[in-house]
């Protein structure tokens, strides 16, 4: 019977070889999958024996990822925010640094149900989610706001183009015991009729066409939708852009994740917009700029007072 230490390095061989940048963690992920242990056993047990099914298992599961599928299909798993999302096929695997995106959606709903009194009878406030995906943002906001216990406050919608997506993202807002409460809908964008939204959070596609030739081999595992964001990137998002003036509340924000090198482009496109709009971008982990905000233009604090707090105090 071969052992976890041996098994671990042949395999962090093969896939150094095929390519992965990341070949050891692949090769521990995957074992750790095909045995049902998690990573720090492994570590901690080099001289165990693997049985013959979690051999052959771990067999299968190293040759799909010698030809390039990544890592959280194969085991059907990935962490965001804490949380484990199914992944497959249907949507694209939720990345590291979307995580920014969860965190200010909670800090924007929790400002606005905080910094004044709400009397019965206050609408909710309203939240969506465009582009959905596998689920990851709208249902980390909620697992989030159960936490605090504002949910009860908050409607969330979430939309996405693709079917296939809102399906897996169902299945993961069952996994995590709030599909009660979030609507998803099919929709291309915003569904039309919906009364306007108080935050609006989306990471749709934002990789230019001719790039996606260029990304890393995991990547045409994925859906082609969900990357795919025209000639500059910015064609979804400019659609969506285009429809704030209606779609978003005189006292809204809307989150949009882009590309690091996206944000001069989404300012021109945010001036273009009919009205007075502002936006700024927060900086990703890495100190990238990848999270816009894009709000109605309000008076300094103090020209006109009692119009709401500037956004730099949330
Ligand atoms: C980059 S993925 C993001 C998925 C998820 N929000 C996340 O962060 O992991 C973009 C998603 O937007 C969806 N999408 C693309 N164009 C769309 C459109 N016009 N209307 C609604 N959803 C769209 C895709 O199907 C895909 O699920």
């Amino acid at each position: 019977m071969p052992t976890v230490g041996e098994l671990l390095q042949t395999a962090t061989l093969r896939l150094r070889t095929s390519g992965s940048e990341s070949p050891r963690l692949d090769a521990e992920l995957l074992l750790g999958w095909a045995i049902g242990a998690d990573r720090t056993r492994l570590i901690a047990h080099p001289e165990a024996p693997v049985g013959a099914d979690a051999a052959s298992a771990y067999e299968s599961a190293v040759a799909r990822r010698e030809a390039g599928e990544p890592v959280a299909y194969i085991r059907g798993l990935k962490e965001f925010h804490g949380l484990a999302f199914v992944v497959d096929a249907r949507a694209l695997i939720p990345r590291p640094e979307t995580e920014l995106l969860v965190t200010q959606a909670e800090r924007e709903v929790a400002w606005r149900l905080t910094s004044a009194p709400r009397p019965a009878g206050t609408p909710p406030v309203r939240v969506v989610d465009v582009g959905t995906g596998s689920g990851a943002i709208a249902i980390g906001l909620a697992v989030l706001l159960r936490k605090r216990r504002m949910l009860p406050e908050v409607s969330i919608l979430a939309v996405d183009s693709s079917a296939e997506a809102l399906d897996l993202a169902r299945e993961n807002a069952v996994g995590h015991a709030v599909a009660d409460e979030i609507d998803f809908v099919e929709s291309d964008l915003l569904p039309a009729g919906e009364r306007p939204f108080d935050v609006i959070l989306a990471n749709l596609p934002y990789i230019p066409s001719a790039d996606l030739a260029t990304l890393p081999v995991a990547a045409s595992f994925e859906p082609r939708g969900a990357l795919d964001g025209g000639p500059d990137g910015l064609a979804v998002i400019r659609r969506l852009l285009a429809t704030l003036p209606v779609a978003l509340a005189s006292n809204g924000t809307a989150l949009l994740e882009i590309g690091f090198d996206q944000c001069p482009a989404l300012e021109v496109a945010v001036a273009e917009l009919p009205g007075e709009w502002t936006s700024r971008v927060d900086n990703d982990l890495s100190g990238r700029p990848r999270l816009a905000h894009v709000e109605r233009a309000r008076p300094a604090a103090g020209m006109l007072g009692g119009l709401g707090a500037a956004p730099g105090l949330r």
